[in-house]
């Protein structure tokens, strides 16, 4: 497919090559050139892509597949049973949307549940079906422990020590989510199905995906289709990334376009600082005169309202905090 713009709009292409790999092994084998080469690379996948897919991450394929299985069994129950978890707020530690989010230009409407879980500093899970809570409780835990690496080799790849980002952002009680994803299949439910454009708060999201592709991310002005993921984390850098860097690692703009018949179903774990860090650009990176601090400082908690709050409005978090130099 040739990349061509209508009326303004990006258009997807796909260039799944291109899209950075790094090997997760690499990172922690111990051996020093193998690591600073990998955590140059992290570097340069942030700055240039906002976003690369990490391969060897050492999660047993059947813990995934068995998360992915008991979460379409989640999807599958009732609505009434799914009711119980209705969301309300921001704040909620067990959250079960469903339905229609709206395009905010020409009110197309697109199609997702999503069980949205806060599983760390304290674990919150449904009890049924029978099994998703300790599956869960292990899926979470590992993929906290490749974030928490990831993020020790981009406090690196900026040039501070790699327990710098951990100390200054108060890691160890990460506000962690697992949001899981549910397309279902058009042959299930005929509507569009997706998720608008956005970017995520927090630092690094691992997104897997099912194998039934979807997901874009808008790079160089243009959606770029990822294709299917084959046992591989999806990175994402996110708005708390980029608000620390000073802007040189930037929040990555995506979302999702269901083409395939097939359901899809994303496990996305999102993680932040701790809910009471106040974040803003690393103190380490500004300098009055020449680096002046391009974001205001706020509080993570107060973000994510924040966020919620804007979001609603069409508007991103950014619109508030960004200080235009
Ligand atoms: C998210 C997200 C993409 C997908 O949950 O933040 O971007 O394809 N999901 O589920
Ligand atoms: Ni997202």
């Amino acid at each position: 497919m040739s990349p061509s713009e209508s009326n303004g709009e990006p258009t997807s292409i796909e260039v799944q090559d291109s899209i950075p790999v790094i090997d997760y092994s690499l990172l922690t084998s111990g051996i020093p050139n193998e690591r600073s080469k990998v955590v140059q690379d992290i570097g340069k996948a942030c700055e240039d892509w906002g976003c690369f897919m990490l391969v060897n991450h050492g999660i047993p394929e059947t813990l995934i597949q068995e998360m992915m299985g008991i979460s379409d069994e989640f999807f599958n129950m009732t609505k009434e049973e799914k009711l119980e978890f209705e969301a309300h707020g921001v704040f909620d530690p067990i959250r079960c949307t469903s339905g229609l989010n709206l395009v905010n230009q020409n009110k197309d409407t697109l199609w997702r549940e999503c069980l949205r879980l806060i599983v760390h500093p304290d674990f919150n899970c449904p009890l049924k079906p029978p099994g998703l809570s300790e599956l869960a409780f292990d899926y979470v835990k590992r993929t906290r422990a490749i974030a928490l690496e990831l993020v020790k080799g981009v406090s690196e790849s900026l040039g501070f020590e790699a327990s710098y980002m951990n100390h200054e952002l108060n890691l160890d009680a990460s506000f962690q989510l697992l949001a899981i994803n549910y397309y279902p299949s058009i042959l299930e439910f005929d509507a569009s199905r997706g998720l608008i454009q956005h970017t995520d708060h927090g630092l690094l999201t691992l997104l897997y995906e099912n194998g039934v592709p979807g997901l874009e991310v808008l790079h160089n002005g243009k959606w770029v289709g990822i294709g299917s993921i084959p046992n591989a984390f999806f990175i994402i850098s996110a708005d708390h990334l980029e608000i620390f860097s000073n802007g040189k690692y930037k929040g990555k703009f995506h979302r999702t376009v269901m083409k395939d018949e097939r359901k899809r179903i994303t496990l996305v774990n999102t993680n932040g600082p701790s809910l009471d860090t106040i974040v803003g650009p690393s103190s380490r990176l500004v300098d009055g005169e020449n680096r002046p601090p391009r974001y205001l400082p706020m509080k993570y908690s107060e973000y994510l309202e924040c966020q919620t709050r804007l979001v609603t409005a069409g508007k991103h978090p950014f619109d508030e905090i960004r200080i235009h130099i």
